[in-house]
């Protein structure tokens, strides 16, 4: 009974210490994305996804996730929510800082996860300073709104809720996809006179703590339309939708792509099973990793790059991950000349 106990103990030193080894090395996952909607112009563009840092730091001030991510050469990164933890405010320091670095390597989209919502609301002070010192940084904050990224890299606000709500505008103008005052075209970044053609819209969807419950509230098609508007039919259209919970949702909506996190790969992979658990401890939920395909819509869930309340990870490395589009089609003659 004793050298059971004493084999197990091992095993356990044994598992801790392959977990804190492996956690220290970052994954690059690789997505080929085809849809018709695809332009030359977005399959020649480099693309970063990332999510559900919170506050973890690689090497001393991220130096190797900054080292790591700049390798990579990207065109913009996209992150999908949850790089603050919401009960440690000082998780907003140190994304802080590195919202600044990656904003040095090129144009970064953030929108929220749960956690950012909720320290939103706990730490109403602290968040607006964080928002102000990343949007200083030249970080595009996508909080229920849409951008358009441009050939030229410069990028142009299509749909904003709260500058809508601010204008009085009925919501049928943007439903219809009318230019309203709410900003179409509007820029954020580049040159406002010469935007250039359109690579792809980009949006990022809040949802509030209601849909991260135990018993989560059931998100709709119409909901999402109020929220953020109508999916794009004509620009390939990616949606930044922290909870893969809801995809039922993104896939009626026609997203193209919806891009989340939030399961953390399930804290514990399991070769052939996936991930083992939720972040509210149930077992094997459905989208813990990879690509999943309703309809026209692939939802990609990330394992995320760091942890909260549990600590660990097992079989589950931090993951950086690179989106490769195309569009199907082939090269006739005609267009290789
Ligand atoms: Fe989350």
């Amino acid at each position: 009974m004793l050298l059971f106990f004493v084999i197990c103990g091992i095993l356990l030193i044994l598992i801790i210490i392959y977990s804190l080894i492996e956690n220290k090395f970052l994954k690059i996952s690789n997505y080929s994305l085809e849809s018709l909607k695809v332009t030359p112009d977005l399959m020649a563009k480099r693309i970063l996804f990332l999510s559900d840092l919170h506050g973890y730091r690689f090497g001393k001030d991220n130096s190797r996730l900054i080292t790591r991510l700049q390798s990579l050469k990207p065109d913009f990164i996209l992150i999908a929510g949850d790089f603050i933890t919401k009960n440690k405010p000082g998780t907003m320091e140190a994304t802080k800082h590195l919202m600044k670095d990656l904003c040095k390597i090129c144009t970064v989209f953030y929108s929220l996860g749960n956690h950012e919502s909720t320290a939103a609301f706990r730490y109403p002070e602290k968040y607006a300073q964080f928002l102000e010192s990343i949007k200083k940084s030249g970080v595009i904050y996508l909080d229920n709104q849409s951008v358009f990224y441009h050939a030229d890299g410069s990028v142009s606000l299509t749909y904003d809720r709260k500058a809508e709500e601010n204008t009085g505008l009925a919501e049928d103008d943007n439903a219809s996809g009318k230019v309203t005052s709410a900003g179409l075209k509007s820029p954020v970044s580049g040159n406002a006179d010469k935007l250039s053609p359109v690579v792809c819209k980009i949006t990022g969807l809040t949802l509030g703590e209601e849909y991260y419950d135990q018993h989560p509230a059931v998100l709709t098609k119409d909901l999402m339309n109020e929220l953020i508007g109508e999916a794009d039919t004509e620009n390939y259209h990616i949606l930044l939708a922290h909870n893969p919970e809801c995809f039922s949702a993104y896939a009626d909506w026609q997203a193209d792509l919806s891009l989340g996190g939030h399961y953390h790969g399930g804290i514990i992979r399991i070769p052939g099973l996936g991930g083992l658990i939720s972040p509210k401890y149930r077992l094997f939920p459905d989208y813990t990793s990879g690509a999943y395909k309703k309809g026209n819509t692939t939802m990609l869930v990330s394992k995320g790059l760091g942890t909260h309340t549990i600590h660990f990870r097992l079989f589950n490395r931090p993951e950086i991950n690179i989106l490769h589009f195309s569009n199907g089609k082939e090269i006739s003659d005609a267009d290789s000349i």
